[in-house]
């Protein structure tokens, strides 16, 4: 299974957001992610499809567009055609998730589906034969900088092992929030193999060191 690491840009310096995606990039971050908020969906607005569109002229890797938004059917358009190659939508979100899933596919990225920490992973078990990802939400999602929520373990071990018995052992299941060595070594025992962290990169000065240290302690630690 495949370790990935990608520092969220969300706790990046915004008066220096291009050095410091390029920061995430050189330092060896395997993909971007970009944090997209609402103020419906999350009491919060971050960034827009521009930032997206600016990453991808800057940058190689990939990027990882989380949408914490009511309607992401009404708005995912926009992030594609910004250059997003992989779009996680919310299982909570006001639409037709599945449907919205299999638009995203239809305009050629990657889609996958996000979790909430008091949402049951049986919520999303139908949407597996779908995505290429499940994104299992660490914090309540809004903010950078929050404490992780180690109540979301058991969940994450719910989803590796429902995957790996209904036939998608490969299923990416990423975490997002709170993730530092620690933590991403406790989901990486639970079947997690996909690390976003902002305040745990973006706030180092040497981020290659951290992000190196992270992908240690999740490889040491992975559990399929
Ligand atoms: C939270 C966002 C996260 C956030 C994580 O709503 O989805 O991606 O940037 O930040 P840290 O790693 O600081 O918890
Ligand atoms: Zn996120």
């Amino acid at each position: 299974m495949q370790i990935q690491i990608l520092p969220s840009l969300l706790a990046a310096d915004f008066g220096a957001l291009r050095a410091e995606a390029l920061r995430a990039e050189n330092e060896g971050g395997d993909a971007l992610h970009l944090d997209i908020m609402d103020a419906h969906f999350v009491p919060n607005l971050s960034m827009g499809p521009d930032v997206v569109k600016m990453c991808k002229a800057a940058l190689h890797i990939p990027l990882s567009v989380h949408l914490m938004m009511t309607r992401p059917d009404q708005y995912f358009i926009k992030f594609i055609e910004a250059g997003a190659d992989s779009l996680l939508i919310h299982i909570e979100a006001d639409c037709d998730v599945p449907k919205t899933l299999h638009r995203i596919h239809d305009h050629g990225a990657k889609a996958g589906i996000t979790v909430n920490p008091d949402t049951p992973a049986q919520m999303i078990f139908p949407m597996l034969g779908i995505v290429e990802e499940v994104l299992c939400m660490t914090v309540h999602p809004g903010y950078g900088g929050q404490s992780f929520i180690h109540e979301v373990l058991p969940k994450i071990r719910e989803i590796r092992d429902y995957a790996n018995a209904n036939g998608a052992p490969e299923l990416d299941i990423m975490v997002d929030g709170g993730i530092n060595s620690e933590s991403a070594a406790e989901c990486a025992r639970a079947g997690a193999n996909l690390f976003v962290a902002g305040t745990a990169l973006f706030g180092e000065a040497d981020m290659k060191r951290a992000v190196n240290r992270v992908r240690t302690a999740a490889c040491e630690a992975f559990v399929s």
